[in-house]
């Protein structure tokens, strides 16, 4: 397709006009650091060189799916007065006929480039479109890519980078968006059926804004949505430790002990020893080293029931478990041979992936505040935006569990290790180390208490992420008609691929339950009889005032679809 070059040479472009506006070296995993965790992104799904145009159902060759279009989007929804932003986002009718669904989804906390497949049949999104003759919008999260209010990510800037912001957002886009299709400014909450999808912490986003705004939201699907903030999410290491191969388990957990036992005692040559073993040698802080090792386990979130034997993951306990071309029993080697092994692994082979060019030290230590990655707020740095949220608002510290726990994870990493690195991150909102209390949340968008209408929650038994969501263990929410809660055997929004229900059936059976659902409840949509007026963007306002914030990307001006600016 011509488009697809393109789109490569505007890639470029972008890279080059912009690159001293942009975020500085990172991990090859995008991470700024080595011990900070993985965003709960959702997977980018991969689609197969499309072999012509997108048709719509009547015929009409449509715009190509990785066309961006801009929204003017209010900059503080408690002051309107403050102006607009361009708000990316992307769109097709392909599956539309008149009076179906406007599928809504943000893939949260990431630049949404790439996410475009998520409008297509290769996600759940585009199968209800599919299925219900519905359209599918992906709306990138503010502060996020380049939709961001201002032209930086300081402290200042960040103010408006709330939760609740974001589902004003969402409320907003549906009430005065021009979707770029037939009569999509006729299209609003009152006159057509919006459903808003999303996977994990834009999936929470989901039953949040149906709880904030109870008459935008006809439906949702939220896929691994982890609906309630916990401050030491020790549980997330749970799944990986139950469904790993046990053998690699049991000596991930005896080697652990050990490193915790030395770390803690007076004996600084075997504290020396250990950490020369795994290639840290060069890092004085002993959390830093032992936290690394989480490294390991982090990798278990990128795996999916359609990712091959080589993952990853198995490789690290194939290095462990694997001896002389035989595998370990079902308790392991044991220590010594464990600690061994995983030291080498760790120094010779994984330390460059996990790093890249950086030394241990500036890959893994988190104590030099003046470290770049503390200090750049250029924009499109996804990382600073989302630890933003994370320490003011959802916490999610994944550190180790309670005493009385089996853990394969260092004691030595508590919150406290966490909340240091918001300071050391945003010392203009932070004076002192904070203490992040996620009461208020929880209680505002009512996490785990949620009883919304319409909302259909999908879950994985191995995914890191479970114990946050309606399927955390021990948790017992009873699934409904109106909220099911559907839990099948898959990792991290596993459901939102529609390829991962034929390689999993327990994974197909929560995607048709789903489709089932929609196909439910849509039917019982009706037009709302008090048509309220939507609300309307300030007309006064005529750019988003904070220019140099996006790439020159758009392939459509600017303004196309804004308000009342002309038709298809
Ligand atoms: C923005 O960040 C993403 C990573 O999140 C990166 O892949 C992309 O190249 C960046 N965009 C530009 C224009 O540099
Ligand atoms: C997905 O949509 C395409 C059109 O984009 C269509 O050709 C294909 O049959 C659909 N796949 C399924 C499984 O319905
Ligand atoms: C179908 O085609 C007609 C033009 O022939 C157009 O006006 C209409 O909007 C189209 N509908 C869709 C959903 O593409
Ligand atoms: C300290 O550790 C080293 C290396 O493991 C060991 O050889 C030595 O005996 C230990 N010293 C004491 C006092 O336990
Ligand atoms: C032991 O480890 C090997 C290699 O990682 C793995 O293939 C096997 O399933 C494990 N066996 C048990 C019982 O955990």
């Amino acid at each position: 397709m011509p488009s697809l070059g393109f789109c490569k040479w505007i890639a470029l472009y972008a890279s080059l006009t912009l690159l001293p506006l942009l975020a500085s070296a990172s991990l090859p995993d995008g991470r700024l650091h080595g011990n900070m965790m993985h965003t709960p992104s959702i997977p980018v799904l991969e689609m197969d060189a499309p072999d012509g145009p997108v048709i719509s159902r009547n015929g009409t060759v449509l715009p190509d799916y990785s066309t961006t279009y801009y929204f003017d989007q209010l900059v503080d929804h408690n002051n309107p007065s403050l102006g607009t932003f361009k708000q990316r986002f992307w769109h097709t009718y392909e599956f539309y006929e008149p009076g179906g669904p406007i599928v809504l989804f943000t893939p949260g906390e990431n630049n949404a480039d790439g996410y475009y497949v998520y409008l297509t049949n290769i996600s759940i999104f585009g199968l209800i479109a599919q299925q219900q003759s519905g359209c599918t919008v992906l709306l990138e999260h503010r502060f996020f890519g380049f939709s961001n209010p201002y032209p930086d990510l300081s402290v200042e800037s960040l103010k408006v980078h709330t939760i609740q912001q974001a589902i004003d957002d969402l409320e907003y886009f549906t009430k005065n968006v021009n979707l770029p299709m037939p009569n999509g400014d006729r299209l609003t909450p009152d006159k057509a059926p919006w459903i808003l999808a999303g996977g994990s912490y834009s999936a929470a986003l989901t039953s949040w804004a149906m709880v904030n705004k109870p008459d935008v939201f006809f439906a949702g699907y939220a896929s691994s949505a982890v609906v309630e903030s916990v401050l030491n999410f020790w549980q997330y290491f749970e799944p990986i430790r139950q469904y790993m191969p046990q053998n690699c388990s049991a000596d991930i957990q005896a080697v652990i002990a050990h490193i915790d036992q030395v770390f803690t005692g007076p004996n600084t040559t075997a504290i020396q020893a250990i950490k020369d073993s795994f290639g840290m040698g060069e890092l004085t802080h002993l959390d830093d080293v032992a936290g690394a090792l989480r490294n390991n386990l982090w990798d278990w979130q990128s795996m999916q029931p359609t990712t091959g034997p080589g993952a990853q993951f198995y490789q690290f306990c194939d290095a462990l478990e694997v001896k002389d071309g035989q595998n370990a029993p079902v308790n392991g080697w044991g220590v010594d041979n464990a600690l061994a092994a995983w030291g080498a692994y760790f120094k010779d082979v994984y330390l460059t992936r996990l790093c890249g060019a950086q030394s241990a030290l500036d890959c893994l230590g988190t104590y030099d505040g003046t470290q770049t990655y503390w200090t750049d707020i250029s924009i499109n740095n996804s990382v600073r935006s989302w630890m933003w949220m994370v320490c003011n608002e959802l916490g999610w510290f994944q550190d180790s569990p309670p005493l009385n726990r089996p853990s394969i994870v260092t004691r030595l990493v508590q919150p406290d290790y966490d909340m240091r690195q918001c300071q050391q991150m945003f010392p203009g909102a932070f004076p002192e180390i904070p203490f992040l209390d996620v009461t208020p949340i929880n209680r505002v968008y009512q996490g785990w208490q949620v009883e919304n209408k319409n909302l259909f929650f999908a879950n994985g038994l191995r995914d890191p992420w479970k114990d946050a969501t309606m399927s955390a263990e021990g948790l017992n929410v009873k699934s409904t008609p109106l909220q099911p809660i559907a839990l099948g055997g898959g990792f991290h929004c596993s459901d939102l691929k529609a390829a991962s229900g034929a390689a999993d059936p327990t994974i197909g059976a929560v995607q048709a339950k789903a489709l089932k659902s929609m196909h439910d409840w849509l039917a019982a949509w009706k037009p709302s009889k008090n048509q309220r007026p939507p609300v309307r963007s300030p007309r006064s306002t005529p750019q988003g005032g904070h220019q140099g914030a996006q790439p020159h990307t758009h392939t459509k001006p600017v303004n196309a679809w804004s308000k009342g600016s002309g038709t298809l």
